[in-house]
């Protein structure tokens, strides 16, 4: 969480640090701060509210803008309630250090502490105030320069960090170093100029050039001179790769569209073509992904597959698990990685675990990760982030190729994590005979009519829409589906909370006699996955006693259906698929119809309260 920018260089620092943190607020908006120095004195200027409420304040003060040097943060609170005092960056004592922090430090308190018996004093709650000082305290102490004084304080710190700091005395360098959470630097021709931030898309327009720090790294970012980066803990000098980014600035931007979870759901057809292009064959009746090819015996030869994720990528691989049994017959489990982590799980080298990440950041999935390794076990990441920590930490992997996504509520991301998760099951189920070769043909050939199929759906977005306008008001929601469907009925609800925060809960459709059927009355609004195959007729039942007891129900069902019409309130059609399949495309209606119950209530769509994109801390 958290998202940092910084400029050095010989432009004007504001606009691209400014612009850099509106990309990266899907990090974190809670409060926004920026330092620009102009030659002389530090400009800070920081507040609680986003980036927008800061412009408010350095519109009226035009003299806070100018300098070519900067740094700046937008924040997700974790110590310290967001307030300005709270907001980044922060001043060492001096006022000689700046600095803007992503992360946790977990030793804070106690570094705090000595910190007093030494005369610091603190003006905000942060964790970041006290790292500050404590580099402060260390370039006093040792009578050393800036980088030495970020290294030596680093190795006294337990947490997780992506920082860059500035130091006035020195004014031509820019110090950064990561733990756990991640930094980009751009690098301008001739060394003339660099760019930081927590991912490229601030500076997409200046450079392609980037370095990726990895974990215990630390840069000393040197105006016509370059960077040198260095190990925290050692010393030792790194070589700093330089990766030509891929990333174009269309690609970051709305495109017309009035909020980008909108953009992401319309870019679902290209999004999931993208994922199995060149990588399936229906012609040659082959799947090819060398991420799988290259350990294919480790796969065929898992006692299980352990599946590792959380929140939306958590309900793709459960989705996964059903695949993955049904089609390849490898038994599976699906593991929240935040309980897996800690609750001393039985992982051996005969395990396979794979983890999903959109991001490739989320904390838990990363520790999750780290400890299968540990363990003997051999670990696949579906990442869509190209170079994100998970995608650097696992032992291969394949990226679900998405394009970024800038909504905080993930859409395409879950699709194309599915399709990855079907294309996995399917090579493994013909490696391993488990499916027959026409039914795999089959198959290809259903998977590639699945972009067309979303594309048709999407243009049942004004139905939708309608339907959002009927049931925006209601407080609750229910949420039900069986088999390959109970997670959509998971993501359907997860996605209303997160941006309508109507309260709602996903079940298994039969599982809502045990207990949820309890709250069904007249008011109860009853999403209901009820396509042609599977668990078709044990789902109508499910209908039957829900409108027994007067609930709503707006089911999705497969075009040409007419014994749920008969009795539903509201039915939304489905192109015919194979049952597998179906995920792909139920989804897609659930996730319309949150979004447009969202804008209905005027809520903030892309940036909902209280949450962030990229999950860096546990
Ligand atoms: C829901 C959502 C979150 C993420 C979760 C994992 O819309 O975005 O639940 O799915 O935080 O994030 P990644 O996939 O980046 O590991």
């Amino acid at each position: 969480m958290c998202g940092i920018t910084g400029y050095i260089g010989n432009r004007d620092a504001y606009p691209i640090v400014v612009n850099g943190l509106k990309r990266l607020e899907y990090r974190g908006y809670d409060s926004a701060g920026i330092m620009i120095y102009d030659g002389k004195n530090i400009q800070l200027t920081k507040t609680k509210g986003k980036v927008s409420d800061l412009e408010v304040i350095t519109n009226k003060e035009e003299e806070r803008k100018k300098g070519n040097i900067g740094i700046g943060h937008t924040r997700w609170a974790t110590h310290g309630v967001p307030n300005d005092v709270n907001s980044h960056p922060h001043l060492s004592k001096s006022s000689d250090l700046v600095i803007v922090h992503n992360g946790i430090i977990e030793n804070y308190d106690s570094l705090k502490k000595e910190l007093i018996t030494r005369g610091y004093t603190f003006k905000s709650d942060t964790d970041t105030e006290v790292l500050i000082n404590l580099i402060e305290e260390v370039k006093k102490e040792e009578n050393c320069k800036l980088g030495k004084a970020v290294q030596l304080a680093l190795n006294n710190v337990i947490g997780a960090y992506a920082i860059a700091v500035f130091d006035k005395t020195k004014p031509d360098e820019i110090v950064v170093a990561r733990l756990g959470s991640p930094i980009a630097i751009g690098v301008g021709e001739g060394n003339s100029e660099f760019f930081i931030a927590s991912d490229a898309s601030p500076f997409i327009e200046y450079t392609k050039n980037a370095i990726y720090l990895e974990d215990e790294e630390l840069a000393i970012i040197k105006l016509n001179k370059g960077i040198k980066v260095r190990k925290i803990k050692d010393d030792s000098l790194v070589d700093a790769n330089i990766q030509k980014l891929k990333l174009s600035l269309e690609q970051i931007e709305k495109g017309g569209y009035d909020h980008f979870m909108l953009k992401e759901i319309y870019e679902q057809p290209k999004a999931i073509t993208d994922t199995f292009r060149g990588r399936m064959l229906p012609d040659e009746g082959l799947i090819k992904m060398s991420g799988i090819d290259d350990h294919l015996q480790k796969f065929l030869n898992a006692n299980r597959i352990i599946i590792v994720a959380c929140g939306t990528s958590w309900h793709a691989g459960l989705v996964g698990e059903y695949l993955l049994e049904d089609m390849a017959r490898i038994p599976v489990e699906v593991e929240y990685a935040s309980e897996f982590r800690y609750r001393n799980p039985i992982v051996t080298a005969n395990d396979v675990v794979i983890a999903i990440s959109q991001s490739g950041e989320t904390a838990d999935t990363l520790a999750a990760i780290k400890l299968a390794k540990s363990k003997g076990a051999f670990v696949f990441g579906i990442c869509n982030v190209v170079g994100s920590s998970i995608a650097r930490e696992t032992h291969a992997g394949a990226y679900t190729h998405a394009g970024p996504e800038i909504g905080v509520a993930s859409t395409k991301a879950f699709t194309t994590q599915i399709t990855l998760l079907t294309l996995i099951s399917l090579k493994l189920a013909k490696s391993k005979g488990t499916l027959s070769n026409s039914a795999f043909r089959m198959y290809l050939q259903n998977m590639q009519l699945i972009p067309n199929k979303v594309a048709d759906l999407l243009k049942i977005d004004d139905k939708v829409k309608e339907i959002a306008a009927v049931y925006k008001d209601a407080p609750n929601c229910l949420y039900l589906g069986r088999g390959f469907n109970f997670p959509v009925a998971l993501e359907g609800a997860l996605k209303l909370k997160e941006i309508s925060y109507i309260h709602a809960e996903g079940y298994p459709a039969a599982e809502m006699k045990h207990g949820p059927i309890a709250l069904i009355d007249e008011n109860m609004p009853i999403f209901v996955i009820a396509t042609n195959k599977g668990h078709y007729e044990k789902v109508v039942s499910n209908i039957q006693e829900i409108k027994s007891r007067s609930g709503k129900i707006i089911a999705i069902v497969t075009q040409g259906d007419t014994q749920v019409r008969k009795i539903a309130d509201h039915v939304i059609e489905i192109p015919e698929t194979e049952e597998a399949l179906t995920p792909l495309l139920t989804t897609i209606p659930l996730q319309l119809l949150s979004y447009h119950i969202a804008v209905m209530l005027g809520k903030n769509v892309d940036q909902p309260r209280n949450l962030a994109k990229s999950v860096t801390v546990e």
